[in-house]
C-alpha cells in the first residue's frame, strides 16, 4: 500500500515527484524518497523516514535539477519503516534503481538464488529484491531493460507496480504492474507515471492503464508500451473527468468534511448516471435485466465500509426482490468452503478497486463459474477489470481514508441493484418501481438539508463527548446495518473503542458495559420496528446510558433520547443514506475535538492492498 509516482521530460522533476507524492500519501505515509537524474549524470536518491515533509526538508538545500526521476512514499509491509527500508532501492551496484507498490512473494527464495551469485542485500524489503533480480537478468543476458523486466516479471511471484531507472539508459522510466494499480500519462512537458490519478491530474486527464504483466517505457516525449513478449503494444489513453479541485480540499480543513459536503452532489451524479427517465439502465455495466432475472441468490463480498454496503444491500434485495443474500467478508469469503451455484450472482463492492481480499474474492467466485458483478469508484482498478459486470459509482478521488462519499454513492448503486432485481423478477410493480426512483431521486436534497440543519448540533454534542473512551450504536434491520458503519467511522477516526449492535441483542451480554453517561446512539428510522429499538434504549436508559437519537420527526423519541438527531422522511429502503450523513459527522467531531489526524488515521491507509 504505497504511492509510487515519476516523471521524464523538459522540466524539473523534483517539484512534480514531491507535488504528486504528497496527493499520493493518503496510500501510506511511514517513510519516503525519490531519484533524480541529471541527463547522463549519477542517479542521486534521497530517503526519509515518516512523512513527505521529512524528506522535503532533508533536500530543501539541495540543488536537484535533473528533468527525470521516480519517487515512492510508503506504507510497510517488509521491513519497519525505515530510512534503509524506503525506496528507491538500487542494485548491488546501484545499475538499477526502482520503487515499488505491492510485495513480492518468493522474495526469499530470489534472496537464496541471488547471494548464491554473490548479490548482497542492505534492506529488509522484497523491493530491493526486485531490482537485484532485474540487474541480474540484465547482465546475465547481456539483455535491454524490456527483456530484464519481463524476465523478473515471469519470475517473481506477488503484487507490484514498478517505475525503474537503468544506468545505462540515461532519459528513461521503465515501468511495469501486475495487480497494483498504475496510470500513466503525457502532456508536452513530459511523460508521467503514478499509483492513482490524483497524483498527475494536473498534468494531464488523458489517462493510460496497462494490464497486468505488461511494461512502458517513459521517454521525454512519447510512451512505448510493451507485452511481456517485449513486442511494441498500442494503448489508448481514457479521459478523466476529474478536476484537480477534487483532489485538492477546496478550503475546507480536511479532506473528509469536504468529502462529507461533496455526498449531495456525487449521490446525484451516480444516480443520474443510471437512471434517465424513471428507467434504471446497467447496460454500461453490461449487466442486462435477464441477466438479474436468471439469478438464483446473491453473494455480496467486501471488507471494512464496503462491507456494511453489503449488510444494507442484503436487508432491501431480500425484502424487495425476495431473493436469498448472503453477505460475506473478504478475507473470509476466500478461504470458506463455498457452495455456490452456476446461477448465483457474486457482487464485489470496493471503493479503490484495489482490496486484495475482495480481488481475491473476485477471483475465487470466477474460478468457480459464478458470475461476477463489481460496484467499485476507480475507473481501470483491478477489480473493475477483472469483473464480468461493472458498475461504478461516480464518488470522484476518494482521499480521506476514512470513506464517507464513496460509501454514500455504493448505497444508491445497492438500491438501484435491489429495485432492478425486483423489477426483474416481478416481486414489484411499474408503479411501486417509479415511485421507489423518485424518492431515490430526492435524497441529495434531503443530505443537503441535513448538513445545513443538523451540523452545528452535532458539533455541539460531539464536543461534549471528545473524552469518551468507549461508544455503542444499536438498531434493528436496516438500523443496525447503518449502525455498523457509524460505529466504524468513530473507530477508525477518533481512536475511540466503539461498537454497534442489533438492539435486541444488547440484553445477551452487552448491556453490563452500559453505566452513568456511557455514550449510546441508537439509530430509529423503520416504522414497522421502531417500538423495539425503544424500548431497548430505554432499557439501556435505566442504567446510566446517555442516548443519542437519530430518526425521522415522524417517529417520537423524545420520552427516551437525552439528544435527538432529526433527519428528513424517506423510503424506509433509504434512510441509511440519511442516517449515516449524522453518524459521519459525529465520528468527524469527536475525532476533530480529540484532535486526531483526521485524513490519515493511525495504522490505516486509503486502500489494502494487501492481504
Ligand atoms: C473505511 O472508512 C475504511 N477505509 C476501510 O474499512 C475500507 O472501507 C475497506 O478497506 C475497503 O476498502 P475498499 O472499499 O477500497 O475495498
Amino acid at each position: 500500500m504505497c504511492g509510487i509516482v515519476g516523471y521524464n521530460g523538459k522540466n524539473k522533476a523534483i517539484d512534480i515527484l514531491l507535488d504528486g507524492l504528497s496527493k499520493l500519501e493518503y496510500r501510506g505515509y511511514d517513510s519516503a524518497g525519490i531519484a533524480i537524474r541529471e541527463k547522463n549524470k549519477e542517479i542521486e536518491i534521497y530517503k526519509a523516514k515518516g512523512k513527505i515533509a521529512n524528506l522535503k526538508e532533508k533536500i530543501q538545500n539541495k540543488k536537484l535539477n535533473g528533468t527525470c526521476g521516480i519517487g515512492h512514499t510508503r506504507w510497510a509491509t517488509h521491513g519497519e519503516p525505515s530510512e534503509n527500508n524506503a525506496h528507491p532501492h538500487i542494485s548491488n551496484d546501484g545499475t538499477i534503481t526502482i520503487v515499488h507498490n505491492g510485495i513480492i512473494e518468493n522474495y526469499q527464495e530470489i534472496i537464496n538464488k541471488l547471494e548464491k551469485h554473490g548479490y548482497k542485500f542492505y534492506s529488509e524489503t522484497d523491493t530491493e529484491v526486485l531490482a537485484n533480480i532485474i540487474d541480474y537478468y540484465y547482465k546475465k543476458y547481456k539483455i535491454g531493460p524490456i527483456d530484464a523486466i519481463n524476465r523478473t516479471m515471469v519470475r517473481v511471484r506477488g503484487s507490484y507496480a514498478i517505475a525503474v531507472m537503468f544506468k545505462g539508459y540515461p532519459d528513461e522510466v521503465w515501468v511495469a504492474r501486475k495487480d497494483s494499480p498504475m496510470v500513466i500519462g503525457k502532456n508536452d512537458d513530459g511523460t508521467y507515471l503514478a499509483s492513482d490519478v490524483p497524483a498527475i491530474l494536473k498534468y494531464t486527464n488523458n489517462i493510460y492503464y496497462i494490464d497486468n504483466m505488461e511494461a512502458a517505457c517513459l521517454k521525454k516525449d512519447t510512451i512505448i508500451f510493451y507485452d511481456l513478449n517485449g513486442d511494441v503494444i498500442d494503448k489508448k489513453p481514457k479521459k478523466i473527468d476529474w478536476d484537480m479541485a477534487a483532489a485538492e480540499k477546496d478550503g475546507y480543513e480536511h479532506f473528509m468534511i469536504k468529502e462529507i459536503f461533496e455526498q449531495p452532489d456525487v449521490v446525484g451524479k451516480t444516480i443520474n448516471s443510471f437512471v434517465s427517465n424513471n428507467e434504471i439502465d446497467f447496460s454500461k455495466g453490461n449487466l442486462s435485466k435477464d441477466t438479474l432475472k436468471d439469478t438464483r441468490e446473491i453473494h455480496i463480498v467486501a471488507c471494512g465500509s464496503a462491507y456494511h454496503v453489503g449488510v444494507c444491500a442484503s436487508y432491501i434485495i431480500e425484502d424487495l426482490a425476495k431473493v436469498p443474500t448472503r453477505v460475506d467478508i473478504a478475507s473470509e469469503f476466500r478461504y470458506r468452503k463455498l457452495l455456490l451455484n452456476k446461477n448465483d450472482l457474486v457482487v464485489i463492492i470496493s471503493q479503490s478497486g484495489e482490496t486484495a481480499d475482495s480481488l481475491a474474492a473476485l477471483r475465487k467466485a470466477k474460478e468457480m463459474g459464478v458470475k461476477t458483478l463489481a460496484i467499485v469508484n476507480v475507473v481501470g482498478s483491478s477489480i473493475a477489470r477483472e469483473a464480468d459486470y461493472v458498475l461504478y459509482t461516480l464518488a470522484g478521488p476518494e482521499i480521506a481514508v476514512a470513506t464517507t462519499k464513496a460509501f454514500s454513492t455504493q448505497l444508491i448503486v445497492a438500491y438501484l441493484l435491489a429495485i432492478q432485481i425486483a423489477y426483474a423478477k416481478k416481486t414489484i410493480t411499474k408503479n411501486k418501481y417509479n415511485e421507489l426512483l423518485n424518492e431515490l431521486s430526492l435524497l441529495p436534497n434531503k443530505i443537503k438539508e441535513i448538513l445545513a440543519k443538523e451540523i452545528n448540533r452535532i458539533q455541539k454534542i460531539s464536543s461534549e463527548f471528545s473524552n469518551i473512551q468507549d461508544a455503542f450504536y444499536i438498531g434493528r434491520g436496516l438500523d443496525y446495518a447503518i449502525s455498523l458503519e457509524g460505529s466504524l467511522k468513530l473507530k477508525e477516526i477518533s481512536y475511540t473503542h466503539s461498537e454497534a449492535y442489533a438492539a435486541g441483542e444488547l440484553k445477551h451480554g452487552t448491556i453490563s458495559l452500559i453505566e452513568e453517561n456511557t455514550l449510546v446512539i441508537g439509530v430509529v428510522t423503520q416504522e414497522d420496528i421502531y417500538e423495539k429499538t425503544i424500548s431497548n434504549l430505554t432499557e439501556v436508559k435505566a442504567r446510566g446510558g446517555y442516548i443519542l437519537t437519530i430518526s425521522p420527526s415522524k417517529i417520537d423519541v423524545s420520552k427516551t433520547a437525552n439528544y435527538q438527531i432529526v433527519i428528513p422522511e424517506t423510503n424506509k429502503y433509504f434512510y441509511p443514506s440519511l442516517a449515516v450523513i449524522p453518524l459521519q459527522l459525529l465520528g468527524y467531531y469527536i475525532a476533530v475535538s480529540k484532535g486526531a489526524d483526521v485524513d490519515k488515521p493511525r495504522n490505516l491507509a486509503k486502500s489494502v492492498t494487501v492481504e
